[in-house]
């Protein structure tokens, strides 16, 4: 029996269980649980929403019985839950997934077959992002981390401009600014009054998102030249990233869009407002989401010199990492890779050449 479990019903949980429950027959799972953590009466619809779409709900022991006073019955006890599973997705916020880990899921390291965790959680496991590093995972990859959005945007930048046919050949350096929104429309704290700069942190790559790059890269052996800037900006609406990536071998503008678009998870666009981008999503994509990788600005490629490219690309939201988290699950419960491959069909409808 597959059983996936995801812990955390937060902005990447939430539509997480849903897209695995909505399709839960094509993908080829059985049962798909969840983990609530708080008894909130503001969340009862969310879960008993997600319930109705299939989904099996887990809360903490002590908790139950405020989970009932609210109307909603447990069907798990939350270590249950996991012992139970055959993967578990961890979606909590910052070093929760790295301490989850240590207590929970290492005693079931024998039962569950693998854990995967989010963005946040450096260090939980392999990176991951699906058309990347595909090679590098192997079935005695027990801990898989999932690389952020950003992350995610950065690496198909570079693997489309620089790796033609999937080769290093043509990538000489990258340098990046992630320009992020302060939060998610589901959110309701942390916005911010005005623009907050980050801080260069770490030496050889400045933020995080360069350094989770060059670990993605070099699961296959990489050691790229990379470096990252961020910031976030009082807004709600998609991340959006400045990119220039020095190439090798001459390229004009025409090659660089067709190097772009020859990527199955890239999307172009010629909206320059981040927020039709998003509009676009809640008309055509999985409630709301669309699932590329990124979305590249075509008005805004430029070449410089004939091989530095310029331009800007939107983040989806939180999409190309719902997209790496259902390969990786796949990868684990299918792991031959034509049919894992032939199951991701199933999440086709929400990739988009264009938006
Ligand atoms: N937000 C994005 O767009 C995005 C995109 C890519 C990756 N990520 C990554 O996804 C991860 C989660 O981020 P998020 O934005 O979804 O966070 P979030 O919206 O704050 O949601 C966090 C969830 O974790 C639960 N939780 C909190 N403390 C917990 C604990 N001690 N044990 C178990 N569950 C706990 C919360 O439950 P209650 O609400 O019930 O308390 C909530 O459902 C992070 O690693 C982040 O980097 C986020």
């Amino acid at each position: 029996m597959n059983i996936v479990h995801v812990v955390g019903t937060g902005t990447i949980g939430e539509p997480l269980i849903g897209l695995l429950a909505d399709l839960k027959n094509e993908l080829g799972i059985d049962e798909v649980t969840f983990y609530k953590h708080s008894p909130v009466l503001t969340d009862r619809a969310k879960v008993k929403g997600l319930i109705k779409r299939g989904a099996n709900i887990a809360v903490a022991k002590e908790k139950m019985q405020e989970f009932r006073e609210l109307g909603i019955e447990p069907m798990y006890e939350a270590e249950e839950a996991i012992a139970r599973a055959s993967v578990v997705i961890d979606c909590t916020p910052k070093k929760i997934g790295l301490q989850n880990k240590e207590r929970y899921y290492k005693k079931y390291e024998d039962k569950v077959k693998g854990f995967l965790a989010q963005g946040s959680e450096f260090g939980f496991g392999k990176p991951y992002a699906l058309g990347i590093n595909d090679d590098a995972i192997t079935k005695e990859d027990k801990y898989i981390h999932i690389v952020s959005c950003n992350t995610h945007n950065i690496a198909v930048a570079i693997k489309s401009i620089g790796f033609v046919n999937g080769e290093k050949n043509d990538f000489v350096s990258g340098r990046f600014v992630c320009i992020r929104r302060a939060t998610d429309i589901s959110q309701e704290s942390d916005f911010i009054p005005a623009p907050y700069v980050d801080e260069h942190k770490d030496k050889k790559f400045g933020t995080h998102h360069a350094r989770d790059v060059w670990h993605l890269y070099n699961t296959l052996g990489y050691d790229l030249d990379v470096y990252s800037s961020s910031l976030k900006i009082n807004t709600q609406y998609m991340h959006s990233i400045w990119f220039d990536i020095k190439v090798k071998d001459k390229i004009d503008e025409e090659e660089v869009l067709e190097r772009f678009t020859s990527n199955p998870r890239v999307a172009i666009t010629y909206k320059k407002l981040s927020s039709l981008v998003f509009s676009f999503g809640r008309d055509h994509g999985h409630y709301g989401r669309i699932l590329n990788q990124t979305v590249v600005v075509v008005p805004t490629i430029r070449v410089r010199n004939d091989n530095e490219v310029f331009g800007f690309c939107f983040t989806p939201q939180d999409g190309n990492s719902l997209l790496s988290s259902v390969a990786a699950t796949l990868r684990i419960l299918y792991p031959e890779k034509e049919e894992w491959d032939e199951r991701m069909k199933a999440l086709q409808p929400f990739l988009f050449d264009e938006v």
